[in-house]
């Protein structure tokens, strides 16, 4: 079964053809970033407007690079939630024109829900249950998974999305944007010991990222910046790829930790991660030393499938028909969970 995904939820148009929930025929990914680099993060509207430029396009290319034409596609899925709105309904409004037009069922897929699925593209032996951590730009969520489409959430972020706060820092830190790849890189260069960061448990599942975020910047610009006092900086001022290193540390270490303390809670053997932020190098490195000293099986995209794609949306397409989970023309898009 052919299906076609198509993902619109933030800044990158995709779209991609799976064949039987796993095998991947094409996979399209028109990142806006250049866009967006400008203004220091996404602006919803200019994002709804490239998608829509785009979408056509992305789709055309996908169904080519999967040497099929449309009516070789027997369902289409499609982003519905979470996301930013106007950005969802492009993708949304795009799939219902073709299941319309070509007579094929509708499934609309979470995206949080599908990261975690595209581990099951490139794992053969990807299995449930699995304890699952989510880490992108928008969202730092840890799930218990009793199959791909069965997700129990333990626990949340209670401010900001792991991604969100590296973006974040690397814009008080003057870095550029997207933050994540260029602080890794700069870590590797810094002492992770140097800077002292807070480091909360409260022995739950929830994260916490806005303590370390304000640590950076207190350490960086000074105590007091923004509160109409004079800042007090720190002499001598860190060096900037220490400060980097230790935040990405203190951020590691906090998603690690309770990644492992769910996956020993709910006694898996499996353990997943999925989103943006498991491309970071440290979180890799630190995640698989943690799992393999308590016998867990680690599993992780490749790059390219960690950052947003369609191809984990047209996997979990798959799965949500083949249980019977179909949508019809009257989906609509949901901006939260
Ligand atoms: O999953 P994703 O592509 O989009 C959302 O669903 O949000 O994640 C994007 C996020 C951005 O915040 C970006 O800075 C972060 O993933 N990211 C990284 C790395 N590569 C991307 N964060 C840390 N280290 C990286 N190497
Ligand atoms: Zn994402």
């Amino acid at each position: 079964m052919n299906c076609l995904g198509i993902e619109t939820s933030c800044d990158e148009t995709a779209a991609a053809v799976v064949r039987g929930g796993r095998e991947i025929l094409s996979s399209v990914v028109r990142t806006q970033v250049d866009l967006h680099r400008v203004f220091g993060g996404v602006v919803p509207e200019i994002a709804c407007r490239a998608h829509a430029e785009a979408i056509g396009p992305v789709v055309e290319r996908a169904v080519a690079d999967a040497g099929l034409k449309l009516p070789d596609i027997d369902v289409v899925a499609v982003t519905c939630q979470p996301g930013l709105i106007g950005a969802l309904l492009v993708g949304v409004s795009a799939a219902k024109s073709l299941a319309w037009a070509l007579g094929k069922p509708i499934v609309g897929v979470d995206h949080i829900e599908a990261h975690l699925y595209a581990n099951r593209l490139v794992h053969a032996d990807f299995a449930y249950p699995n304890v699952g951590l989510v880490v992108s730009g928008g969202h730092t969520s840890l799930y218990y998974s009793r199959g791909p489409a069965d997700h129990e959430r333990l626990g949340a972020t209670r401010d900001d999305a792991a991604g969100e706060a590296f973006d974040k820092v690397a814009k008080i830190l003057g870095l550029g944007y997207p933050g994540g790849p260029i602080i890794d890189k700069l870590a590797r260069q810094g002492n992770a010991k140097a800077v002292d960061m807070p480091r909360l448990d409260d022995g739950g599942p929830d994260f916490s990222f806005s303590g370390v975020k304000t640590a950076v910047l207190y350490k960086w610009k000074g105590q007091n910046v923004g509160k109409g006092r004079k800042p007090k900086v720190a002499v001598p001022p860190p060096r900037i790829e220490d400060l980097a290193a230790s935040f990405q540390e203190a951020v590691v270490d906090a998603l690690v930790s309770r990644t492992m303390r769910a996956a020993e809670t709910r006694g898996v053997a499996q353990v997943a991660m999925g989103g943006g932020v498991a491309c970071n190098s440290r979180l890799r490195e630190k995640m698989d030393e943690a799992s393999a000293k308590r016998g867990f099986k680690l599993f992780y995209p490749p790059l390219n499938l960690c950052t947003d794609n369609a191809a984990m949306i047209a996997g979990l397409g798959t799965a949500l028909f083949e249980l019977g989970r179909m949508s019809n023309l009257e989906l609509d898009a949901v901006a939260t969970r």
